[in-house]
């Protein structure tokens, strides 16, 4: 029997669930439109994993060379293994040149050229000429804390335009109206311990994305896709959870992040025997190839005994060749992490790297105006009325089955404004919220209540670290059927073993036993679709390589997986066409072929 709670009621136009870039971009858009909108956040704005973005955001601006939209959109396509959608990716791009010069309005401190104009590096799988010419000067740097940069930014526009800020307020559940629309969201205030029940005509959920699945990732700890599990609880799919990008350059043994802006810089990789090996596997794009390719090259280097180190496990990234004053003017951020996590003077000597998870290409499926998606017999692009998701939660999709680097913090500057554009258009400002039809937010405290009081004899970061060790080695950058599906029996019992979860802390004021608790039983369901949807797709597609299926199968394969699971962990399929149409007729789609740097 669940306990009563006080709940605060209030009524928004919109709510914006997540503060990091995407939320805030989205947030303050439709504040400057006139909405009534909250922005909810679990932890302080400028503390969200926008933060940690280092090496830039791409735009054809051609401050630095010959470029155009067109051609970041072929790269984009071919980065994403041809998955991607190729509407939303040619809405991207194009949007991408005033979206960073909106940035740049705004006063985001972008480095500059001698020219004066924002500085712009190359990074992986950025080509000109459609993949026939150079590689591109594309992504915008703000020397290497563009992340940083961009979200402090952001935040104070969204000060400016009076969004109403709800900080350390943590999401609890969706509520949905018996006929599938949202009709806003739960929340628990974790300062004062008061439940919050938030009624909008649009909710839109930029809780990024779901690295903490992986015992090593570059993702800040709370990056435990809140919004995806709401949106799985609310009896909605997810799309390409299969897909995840193992950034090459982690820290060996920290995991954490080492922009590919010091490839893009001059940096290179080398194995045992000093070998720069990316030669051989991308002869053309070397070091610059996509992220999946480098990826995949260095664990071959691994495997076949060529790793660095007492125990042959990781690869050298160098740029003791380049400048200090290079290093420091461009690169401080990354030459201050290798001193403190790997204990290495960057113009002295090499740093310890290793493929490490980063990003989730999955997420709630949205069309490229950024409202979710449930697909039906009838329409595959049916949208669900009052909900929609941008940044990391959504897969869009974009970036297909690889994304490639500098084009997430344009995804979540494009959608996040996006999302604005289309709620000013489905929302009349002030408009009254209409009665509460099936749940009015007793599912989510139901849920609240039941881990507030679990007495299991299994502990969160028992459990946690159990399923975390199971995606690590059973949804590697290389998977088989075999290794798959031990990760399926293995991922299911874990799924099975919340029922003997217990805490110790039952107050209701920052009770981080509870919320970690909550956060993993939302980490848990995202395991279970990634690891089946993973075991399910029997091709190779960019970030999902299938050593037992070795290519793509554009015939089978090519269409998004469509993932629903229900109370009992089962997961159910359906699929997704991909889209093959551009908007406008300034750009003809691109026909799949192979895929070679
Ligand atoms: C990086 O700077 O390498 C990370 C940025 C990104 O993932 O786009």
């Amino acid at each position: 029997m669940t306990r009563s709670y006080e709940i605060i009621d209030h009524e928004f136009d919109v709510v914006v669930v997540g503060a990091g870039g995407a939320g805030l971009r989205a947030g303050f858009g439709c504040a400057e439109k006139g909405l009534k909108t909250a922005i909810l956040s679990k932890v302080f704005p400028t503390r969200s994993h926008t933060v940690a973005a280092q090496g830039g955001i791409a735009a054809a601006l051609s401050n630095m060379g010959d470029d155009s939209w067109q051609y970041h959109m072929y790269d984009t396509v071919k980065g994403g293994d041809w998955l991607g959608d190729q509407d939303a990716i040619e809405y991207m791009c194009r949007e991408a040149i005033p979206a960073v010069i909106e940035l740049e309005h705004y006063g985001v401190p972008f480095s500059r050229n001698m020219a004066g104009k924002i500085y712009q590096r190359p990074f992986g799988g950025m080509t000109t000429e459609f993949g026939e010419g150079k590689p591109a000067q594309r992504t915008c740097a703000a020397a290497d804390r563009t992340g940083h940069a961009i979200l402090h930014t952001l935040y104070t526009q969204a000060l400016k335009h009076k969004a109403q800020f709800f900080i350390e307020y943590f999401a609890l559940d969706l509520i949905m109206s018996d006929d599938g629309v949202c009709l806003g969201v739960m929340a628990w205030d974790l300062d004062t311990g008061i439940l919050h029940r938030f009624r909008a005509h649009e909710t839109i959920l930029a809780t990024g994305g779901y690295g903490r699945t992986y015992f090593s990732c570059t993702s800040a700890h709370t990056c435990t896709g809140d919004g995806n599990a709401m949106v799985l609880r609310a009896g909605l799919p997810l799309q390409d959870m299969e897909f995840i990008q193992f950034h090459p350059t982690g820290i060996y043994g920290a995991g954490c992040l080492i922009t590919e802006g010091v490839r893009g810089e001059g940096g290179y990789l080398t194995n045992s025997e000093g070998e720069r090996f990316m030669e051989r596997y991308a002869p053309s794009a070397k070091d610059l190839a996509s992220r999946d390719v480098v990826s995949r090259s260095m664990t071959i280097e691994i495997r076949e005994g060529r790793g660095v180190g007492p125990e042959r496990d990781h690869i050298y990234l160098n740029l003791m060749h380049l400048e200090p004053e290079v290093i420091m003017e461009r690169l401080p951020g990354i030459a201050e992490s290798s001193r403190i996590f790997a204990g290495v003077d960057v113009t002295k000597e090499p740093i310890p790297v290793i493929p490490t998870a980063h990003y989730n290409m999955g997420g709630i499926p949205t069309n490229y105006q950024a409202q979710v998606i449930r697909p039906t017999k009838k329409d595959p692009n049916a949208i669900v009325p009052g909900l929609m998701a941008i940044g990391e939660a959504a897969c869009v999709s974009v970036h297909g089955a690889n994304r490639l680097g500098s084009n997430s913090l344009l995804d979540i500057v494009v959608f996040g404004r996006a999302a604005a554009i289309t709620a000013a258009k489905t929302v009349t400002a002030g408009e009254s919220h209409k009665p509460l039809s099936g749940d009015d937010g007793s599912k989510a405290i139901d849920r609240l209540d039941h881990y507030r009081y679990a007495k299991g004899g299994t502990s969160t970061s028992d459990l946690r670290l159990k399923m975390q060790k199971t995606m690590q080695e059973h949804a590697a950058v290389f998977r088989t059927g075999e290794v798959l599906e031990e990760g399926v029996t293995k991922i299911n019992k874990c799924f099975a073993e919340k029922v003997d979860l217990g805490i110790k802390d039952r107050s209701m004021i920052f009770n981080t036993d509870l919320v970690e608790v909550l956060e993993l039983d939302n980490l848990m369901s995202q395991a279970v679709v990634a690891m089946h949807s993973a075991a399910n797709r029997e091709e190779s597609r960019g970030a999902h390589a299938r050593e037992d299926f070795p290519d793509r199968d554009d015939k089978k394969w090519m269409k998004h997986t469509i993932v629903y699971i229900d109370d009992k962990g089962k997961t159910r399929f359906e699929y997704r066409p991909v889209s093959m149409k551009t908007l406008t007729d300034e750009v003809n789609p691109f026909p799949p072929k192979k895929r070679v740097y």
